[in-house]
């Protein structure tokens, strides 16, 4: 299990890396804390950063802000009410900052992940915290006492418009897009979970949004800014395991509930929340607290499962190693699959053609194997005896060589081959310092280093959305195979068109509405409805939502 321990946590890899004392070293008392344990298990190694749990001092104070942005000043009016905001340095029109130069940023979604995330760009200036639910955000907003606190990001970006260089989005899944899509048409820089976004046609327009308006991305998938990815890389590369036909990948997740009824019970919503505001783009439905917070990751119109929750940490590896560009087709398989909710457990199979050789290995077509929700490679000949496929947490991937076989943990860490041989080759892609494992703050860093390099010179952070809008639709392409299983088929797939190929104008697709079990006189009985929609035209929907009215992506750029 990727746990503490397996992190360094001296000074050398943490205080020195990052500024001042943003990366504390964390006290042992804190690390048996329940609520310590509680954001373990939900966040992995990267809750280290959160100030609950280390000394960290918010990184802005009024006096280091006006000092660090002095230059700045002399040029433009500066609104205050309440809060120090500086303008832009972006939509100043220079272009570029000096890496001394503090950014202003922006959070949209603030109560969980994006509070680590936070914290992790807190030596810049963090001027605006957006987020529907004020309980649960409340450590963010003590977090940051001199940031602006918003409930709907629209109105913060109207605000604080052009004082704003940089926005990090950790909504849930369905409002990634429409929050980063605006914030990229405004030229702001953006930060945004994984997956990038809940379908694919929105990661297609982030990805376009990004190039058009030249301005610094990352996908929140933390772990591509490690070492293990790029080691991978580096032995795949240099033909250390020969040509690759078949990989499989594993996460133990969901761990939160998935195969579920939608709830009939009415609830009152809480007076914290902002339920219209959490619907966002999403068709309307009745308040219930199995949704939010957390929980939506199982529900359709929100999440995307297990397997899109954890797919872009675990097959980063896979997609980057392997150069895998879009699968010509997909097909899904999961235990019993509703209108509403993920299933509990899931497979999927991607093939992908061959790909363009690199001078020590060639590039064959290949398999994706993917599984979740207890389901792991049943591939005995594959596997030593005992292996324990999620000894380095989270999950996992083995890839099938010609020559050998590669197991690594989620992220590609800790690879080994089944020969055991160790691989040696001179590391030469570019490193992030420090950044190790699933711990926050590095991706982050590395995505302010960007930022403030001209559009023209900058090194792109690697998760960067020309990278992750690819990587993040073949993400979404699996969960559309396992939300469209009931066609019982390979889906083709027209990666320029964005359509499935061989779902025919006529179609039908079954899909379980209700599902009730009851034992009546000693015998059970079991109740199953069923929906049954045009496949085609459910296709295209899940491809492209149908937004709720009064929510407009920006233009196809
Ligand atoms: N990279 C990682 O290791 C990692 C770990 C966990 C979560 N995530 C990702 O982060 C995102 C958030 O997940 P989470 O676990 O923090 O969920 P969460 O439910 O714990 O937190 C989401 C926050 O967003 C707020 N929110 C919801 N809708 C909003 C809106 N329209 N505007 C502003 N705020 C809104 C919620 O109130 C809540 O505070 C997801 O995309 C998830 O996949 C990434």
């Amino acid at each position: 299990m990727w746990s503490m321990k397996n992190i360094p946590m001296s000074g050398k890899n943490f205080a020195t890396v990052a500024s001042g004392q943003l990366f504390p070293i964390m006290e042992n008392s804190m690390k048996d804390s329940s609520l310590f344990k509680t954001m373990e298990h939900r966040y992995g190694s990267g809750i280290l950063n959160l100030k609950k749990l280390t000394n960290y001092k918010p990184a802005i104070q009024m006096e280091n802000l006006n000092n660090s942005r002095r230059n700045f000043l002399k040029h433009s009016a500066i609104a205050t009410a309440g809060i120090s905001i500086v303008p832009s340095f972006s939509v100043s029109g220079l272009g570029h900052k000096a890496p001394s130069d503090k950014m202003n940023i922006v959070g949209v979604g603030v109560g969980g992940k994006g509070h680590p995330n936070l914290v992790g760009m807190a030596n810049e200036n963090i001027i605006g915290l957006c987020d529907v639910d004020w309980k649960y955000a409340e450590n963010c907003f003590k977090e940051f006492p001199n940031a602006k606190r918003y409930w709907d990001w629209r109105k913060m970006f109207d605000e604080l418009g052009s004082s704003i260089d940089g926005v990090m989005v950790a909504t849930p899944d369905h409002t990634h897009a429409i929050v980063a899509a605006t914030a990229l048409t405004l030229g702001k820089h953006v930060y945004c979970q994984k997956p990038l976004t809940h379908s694919v046609y929105e990661s297609r327009l982030l990805t376009k949004l990004a190039v058009k308006h030249k301005v610094a991305t990352q996908m929140g998938n933390q772990g591509n800014s490690g070492d293990g990815v790029r080691e991978l890389c580096e032995w795949i590369w240099n033909g250390e395991i020969g040509e690759i036909k078949e990989v499989h990948a594993w996460t133990d997740r969901p761990i939160w509930p998935q195969g579920l009824q939608r709830p009939t019970q009415l609830m009152k919503t809480p007076k914290t929340l902002d339920w219209n505001l959490f619907i966002g783009t999403a068709p309307m439905r009745p308040f219930n607290e199995i949704y939010t917070p957390w929980n939506w990751r199982g529900w359709w119109d929100f999440g995307t499962g297990a397997f899109g929750d954890m797919a872009c940490h675990v097959l980063d590896p896979v997609y980057q190693s392997l150069k895998l560009g879009s699968p010509e087709k997909v097909r899904g398989c999961s235990t019993a699959i509703n209108t509403e909710s993920a299933p509990q457990a899931e497979t999927v199979e991607f093939t992908f053609p061959a790909r363009d050789n690199l001078p020590k290995v060639g590039m064959p077509p290949v398999k994706v194997y993917w599984y979740d929700g207890g389901l792991y490679p049943n591939v005995s000949e594959l596997l030593p005896e005992g292996e324990n496929l999620m000894a380095d947490g989270l999950g996992g991937c083995i890839f099938v060589g010609s020559k050998d076989t590669l197991i690594c943990g989620c992220g590609g860490f800790n690879s080994r081959l089944v020969s055991g041989r160790i691989p040696k080759v001179t590391p030469y892609l570019r490193r992030i310092p420090g950044a190790i494992g699933y711990v926050d703050g590095f991706h982050e860093q590395d995505w302010i280093r960007a930022c403030k390099e001209s559009p023209e010179s900058r090194v792109e952070g690697t998760s960067n959305f020309a990278y992750s809008g690819p990587f993040n639709e073949m993400v979404l392409l699996g969960v559309l195979a396992i939300r469209l299983q009931g066609l019982n088929k390979s889906l083709k797939w027209d990666a320029e068109k964005m359509r499935i190929t061989n779902i025919s104008a006529t179609e039908e697709l079954k899909i379980i509405t209700s599902n009730e079990f009851k034992v009546i006189d000693g015998h059970p009985h079991f109740n199953t409805q069923y929906a049954k929609f045009n496949a085609l035209e459910t296709a295209k929907e899940y491809i492209q939502h149908t937004y709720r009215e009064g929510w407009n992506l920006p233009a196809m750029a």
